[in-house]
């Protein structure tokens, strides 16, 4: 996880350090890539791609040949017809199967909130769901967030109090806040931080983050 980050922060440092301006002119432009970023990430989930779990979800195909079935999920409103295997997690569905890669694995034992999806209104940890249990529910993943290419407000207030630092927890931080909003549009901040508590930030920006689902249940 840390290496995806670091992967992305070095090609924007490398970036940024190509031409010798002012410090203010140098400021300005960290300022204005470090936005773009965050916007990127927040919007898709993008960070790079964790390889390892793709070879060992392969593996675990390889043992169990001959038993897939094909299912239909409905992930953001599209119906998707994909082979799932008996003990096939959601998060590997989605993707490594479908291509839904906003979702995040990191721990893959239900510990660190990076895989949270909804399904129906609910927050679930995709990495602990099996795909068939959730085959007659509507799923709802980070891509399916923002519309007609408008960021949800949530995604929005995360930008404007700089939530995401690596952007590695930040899809699964954006789904537990609009699921709560969802239920409790207007909840203390006590509240709010009980709904965040499942999803862990090894950055540390929990007060971001928190300040961020505030700003949203105010209206930005
Ligand atoms: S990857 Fe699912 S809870 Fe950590
Ligand atoms: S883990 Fe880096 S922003 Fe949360």
């Amino acid at each position: 996880m840390s290496e995806d980050c670091r992967t992305s922060h070095e090609h924007s440092d490398a970036h940024e350090h190509n031409h010798d301006h002012g410090p203010l002119t140098e400021i300005a432009r960290t300022r204005a890539t470090r936005r773009s970023f965050i916007k990127g990430v927040i919007a898709s989930g993008a960070t790079l791609g964790a390889t390892g779990y793709l070879f060992r979800s392969g593996e675990a195909q390889a043992r169990t040949a001959g038993v897939e079935r094909l299912v239909s999920l409905k992930v953001n409103g599209q119906v998707r017809r994909v082979d799932v295997l008996p003990h096939e997690t959601l998060a590997n569905t989605l993707r490594y199967k479908l291509g839904l890669t906003g979702t995040k694995l990191s721990c893959d034992r239900g510990e660190c909130g990076a895989c949270t999806v909804m399904v129906g209104d609910a927050t679930n940890y995709s990495c602990t769901t099996l795909t068939h249990s959730v085959a007659d529910k509507e799923i709802t993943t980070i891509e399916g967030i923002a519309k007609n290419g408008q960021l949800h407000p949530v995604q929005k207030a995360f930008i404007e109090e700089i939530g995401p630092q690596c952007g590695f927890c930040t899809p699964g931080q954006v789904i537990s806040a609009v699921a709560l909003l969802k239920a409790n549009p207007n909840p203390t901040i006590e509240q709010a931080r009980r709904a965040m508590s499942g999803n862990l930030c090894r950055c540390g920006s929990y007060q971001q983050y928190l300040a961020g689902v505030m700003r949203a249940a105010k209206g930005g």
